[in-house]
């Protein structure tokens, strides 16, 4: 078993990544009814937040049937960090998670994200100030390293551990590399292989496949694995990870039927959530994964993505089934 402070969690857990404008509580409740063990928030400012944005604010929605989930904020002044984990509280989230991996230059260029990972004495000390001043689990998701000249992870990562987290997500790439070149695991499972670290280490970047979480699991020994961008679009992948590990086969691949099915609740809890009009507009990036694979699609999608209103989406997905419902994904 796994756990992050008093949470229990199963052997190797999935957890979705915190991805902006994709983390949000409709394809976070898919996700976890698909297999994730823990969910986590896209990135929210602390900045932002604090001065009580509403874009921020809103956030903080967390559904319970998503539990355990972990609210991510960034941020590099102590003050505000404080000030944001107290909103935060508030809101009743299992776990708080720091971003300090965030490589884009905004973020970045405030001291912030990534940007601290050039001043590790400054990313501990704001670190130690946030598990003194709340009473739930603090994690933390960073990178590597700034570059490849300064990968102290194993260092970065006791010394986080001594002041208090409870779990470390690591993306495995530096902040130079942004999203380019292939995820280095061998770093992480230094981390994980030292002798003084007793917290669950878990390993972020390109796990695609099944076999792939299998690798990060048994050659890498990790505690478990954070999944992004295979799962947009696509919230079936932990539930595929997990049929493969117990049965050692592939799941068979959801259905037309099933897609359609997800598709059309994810649409729905999105208008639930934030209205008809930004519902329609904000989903419309998931559409492409969802029915990948099929040939001569454009026609839909262009009607899915290009309908202003959730009448015409829906009659999209009910041409979709009529016209595809046999098409074999296998
Ligand atoms: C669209 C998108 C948004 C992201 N937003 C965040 C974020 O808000 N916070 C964060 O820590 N990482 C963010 N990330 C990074 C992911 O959490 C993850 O570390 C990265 O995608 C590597 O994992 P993957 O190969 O499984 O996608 C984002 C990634 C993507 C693709």
């Amino acid at each position: 078993m796994v756990k992050i402070g008093d949470i229990e969690l199963p052997d190797f857990p999935l957890l979705l990544a915190p991805m902006e404008d994709v983390s949000d509580p409709p394809f976070r409740t898919l996700c976890k009814e698909n297999g994730a063990d823990v969910v986590y928030t896209e990135f929210i400012s602390s900045e932002g937040l604090i001065r009580d944005a509403a874009k921020s604010t809103m956030k903080l929605d967390i559904y319970e049937s998503e539990r355990p989930v972990g609210i991510q904020i960034f941020g590099a002044n102590l003050d505000s960090m404080l000030q944001c984990v107290e909103i935060v509280e508030r809101t009743k989230p299992d776990i708080i998670d720091i971003n300090f991996g965030c490589p884009v230059k905004k973020v970045v260029s405030k001291g912030a994200g990534a940007g601290i990972l050039k001043d590790i004495d400054l990313m501990v000390s704001l670190t130690k100030a946030m598990v003194e001043h709340t009473s739930l689990p603090i994690t933390v998701k960073t990178r590597l390293g700034w570059d490849d000249d300064s990968i102290r992870i194993v260092e970065v990562a006791e010394r986080l551990q001594d002041v208090g987290i409870k779990a470390l997500s690591i993306h495995g790439r530096t902040r130079a590399q942004m999203y380019k070149g292939n995820a280095n695991w061998k770093p992480i499972a230094e981390v994980k292989n030292n002798p003084r670290m007793h917290i669950p280490i878990f390993g972020n970047g390109d796990v695609t496949t099944p076999e792939l979480a299998m690798k990060m699991r048994d050659e890498y020994g990790l505690d478990g694995c954070m999944i992004g961008r295979a799962s947009i679009g696509y919230p079936w992948f932990f539930n595929e990870i997990k049929h493969f590990f117990k049965h050692g086969t592939h799941m068979a691949p959801p259905t037309m039927a099933d897609r359609v099915e997800v598709a059309r609740r994810h649409l729905q809890m999105a208008i639930d959530w934030k209205g008809e009009t930004l519902g329609v507009f904000e989903t419309r990036r998931h559409y492409t994964n969802y029915f990948k694979g099929i040939p001569n699609f454009k026609e839909y999608r262009m009607k899915m993505v290009t309908s202003d209103d959730s009448a015409g989406v829906f009659a999209a997905f009910d041409e979709v089934l009529a016209k595809f419902g046999d098409h074999n994904f296998a």
